[in-house]
């Protein structure tokens, strides 16, 4: 069975009576953001590269007011984040620290443009935590939504500026040299579409998702392998090198012909991740085009051969989300046009393209024989979402 997925008035109740119930007040100012997934376009944001998200309809929540004591409170309802939940810090002197998960707080909190006076806030959010979709830019972008209402919206700051000062955050304090997906895409995505996003021009363009006949099934492994924290740096740092030795700014200019013209000085390892790269560039631009004209078949495939990229050419899959995939296009006769790894890897989920009507019979698929391998898969049903927003409390 599909999780059911909690709505953002639902979770807004809780922390708005959590607010009360520590603080002894009612909060004043309430913000969510989404969580996301990618249909495809993976590790290439950093390269200048086409991705292709969509908001999901899990978001986190952040709701507060501001003090004039100097001291920020804060209180995270999730579990699952490591302890302790309620934490203060000065607002004048923000440093990432422990615990861990206020650090996405505070990154952005430091970001913030102008004078942010300190705050009380609860927050509370139904994207998985480190499943790979995003529970962190969710929290991010929720915060900037939150600091920017409480602040008066500085009228200044574009968009695209939001979207990069999250970034920052995550850079700066979370110690995660991510792309930029995942905050555009919290930030701007649009319910019935998912977003085809050039990461070099920084121009998304929407491409609608809201034929009621398929769905998009986000299935978590509920597996997060150690490797994640190391291999992405690795990953980026490759990229880089490569595109020096190409002689090309960034790998959104490499060819497949460039590529092997250097197959001599490049490494083994660097030759199949560069391939990656530019496979997966192309991948992407032809999978939006396909969706454009709901060519589901294509679309699929297309998914699937970026699965194989990953598992094959970039080694970011990992034995788990492999078997989600295998078990996903087993019932390619039963409606499953393509299913991949989505995110950064190493665990987390796969994103599966299916017909509304079997997606009960897939799921029970690919449960059992999950299960028969000693795990246990989440499944959630995804309409594509809105982006950030404010709640009026
Ligand atoms: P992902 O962003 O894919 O979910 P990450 O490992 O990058 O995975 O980020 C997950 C981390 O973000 C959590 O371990 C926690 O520190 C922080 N986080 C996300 N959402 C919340 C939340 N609602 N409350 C507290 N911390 C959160
Ligand atoms: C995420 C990262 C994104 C993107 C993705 C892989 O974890 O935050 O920016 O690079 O991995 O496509």
């Amino acid at each position: 069975m599909a999780q059911e997925i909690r709505t953002a008035e639902s979770l807004t109740s809780e922390a708005v009576a959590a607010f009360e119930k520590r603080f002894g007040y009612k909060p004043t100012i309430g913000a969510k953001a989404p969580g996301r997934v990618n249909l495809i376009g993976e590790h290439t944001d950093y390269n200048d590269g086409f991705v292709f998200p969509m908001a999901l309809p899990m978001v986190s929540v952040i709701v507060g007011s501001p003090t004039t004591t100097g001291v920020c409170r804060i209180e995270t309802l999730n579990s699952g984040t490591d302890s302790p939940r309620y934490t203060e810090f000065p607002i004048d002197n923000l440093e990432a620290g422990k615990p861990k998960w206020c650090n996405y707080v505070k990154g952005v909190a430091a970001q913030m443009p102008g004078t942010v006076p300190s705050f009380d806030a609860v927050i509370i959010s139904s994207v998985p935590l480190g499943g790979g979709v995003s529970s962190s830019a969710s929290l991010e972008v929720a915060t900037y939504t939150f600091l920017d209402q409480m602040n008066g919206v500085d009228s200044n700051i574009s968009v695209i500026d939001k979207i990069l000062k999250c970034q920052k955050a995550e850079h700066e304090f979370a110690g995660m040299p991510c792309g930029i997906m995942d905050q555009y895409i919290s930030m701007t995505g649009r319910e019935g579409h998912a977003l085809l996003l050039d990461c070099r021009s920084q121009q998304g363009r929407l491409v609608p998702l809201s034929d009621p006949s398929v769905v998009v099934l986000v299935t978590n492994s509920n597996v997060k392998h150690e490797l994640t924290g190391s291999e992405y740096p690795t990953r980026r740092r490759q990229c880089q090198e490569a595109a020096k030795i190409l002689g090309v700014p960034s790998l959104r200019d490499a060819t497949d012909a460039a590529l092997e013209a250097k197959k001599s000085v490049l490494d083994e390892e660097t030759f199949m991740r560069v391939r990656h790269v530019i496979s997966e560039i192309k991948r992407t631009d032809e999978a939006a085009a396909a969706l454009e004209t709901e060519d589901y078949n294509t679309f699929g495939k297309l998914m699937v051969e970026s699965h194989n990229s990953l598992r094959d050419d970039y080694e970011v899959s990992c034995k788990e989300l492999d078997q989600l995939v295998e078990y996903a296009m087993e019932m390619k006769d039963n409606g499953v046009f393509g299913s991949r790894m989505t995110g950064g890897g190493f665990g987390g989920c796969t994103v599966t393209l299916v017909t509304a009507l079997n997606v009960d019979k897939v799921i029970e698929h690919i449960d059992t024989k999950y299960k028969a391998g000693g795990h246990k898969a989440t499944f959630f049903v995804c309409p594509p979402s809105e982006g950030a927003s404010i709640i009026s409390l």
